[in-house]
């Protein structure tokens, strides 16, 4: 029962990145809040950072490939421009949830449009770190209603 956690550009920078947006709190910690209540909810997480869009591209082939539970995904920018990541989660039938830190629609407006949230099933946003903490919840509640 694994959920992969796919992460985009820049996101490994986070604790140091801009914290007046988007928190102290490293990926690395982020990870460990996951398994904390992935622990409580049976779900292993494999949680991956990377720069390049078609390595996420292939990480969500992967994710369907491997029987993932579900994919939360932070495409950090390239959720604002990615027609790549739009087709790859709707090539796939593993359930992809969108989770951002800070609150895209409040911000510039280039962040107002999201690809990624096109065709993900749901998104979550605005909590901080718990954005993915609460993300991993909404992935518990799909994997119990099928
Ligand atoms: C982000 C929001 C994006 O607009 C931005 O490009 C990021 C991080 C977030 O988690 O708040 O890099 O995805």
């Amino acid at each position: 029962n694994t959920v992969y956690v796919l992460n985009g550009p820049n996101l490994n920078l986070l604790g140091t990145r801009e914290p007046d947006i988007y928190g102290s709190d490293t990926l690395d910690d982020i990870a460990g809040m996951l398994e904390d209540r992935g622990r409580e909810l049976g779900l292993e997480i494999d949680m991956r950072q990377t720069n390049h869009e078609g390595m996420l591209v292939d990480w969500l082939h992967e994710a369907q490939a491997e029987g993932a539970v579900a994919v939360l995904l932070n495409a950090a920018a390239y959720t604002h421009t990615s027609i790549a990541l739009l087709d790859a989660i709707r090539a796939i039938r593993t359930p992809v949830i969108e989770v951002h830190l800070s609150d895209p629609s409040t911000r510039e407006d280039f962040r107002h449009v999201s690809y990624v949230g096109m065709a993900a099933q749901e998104t979550v946003q605005g909590l901080g770190a718990q954005s993915y903490v609460a993300a991993l919840d909404v992935a518990a509640r799909l994997q119990n209603a099928t």
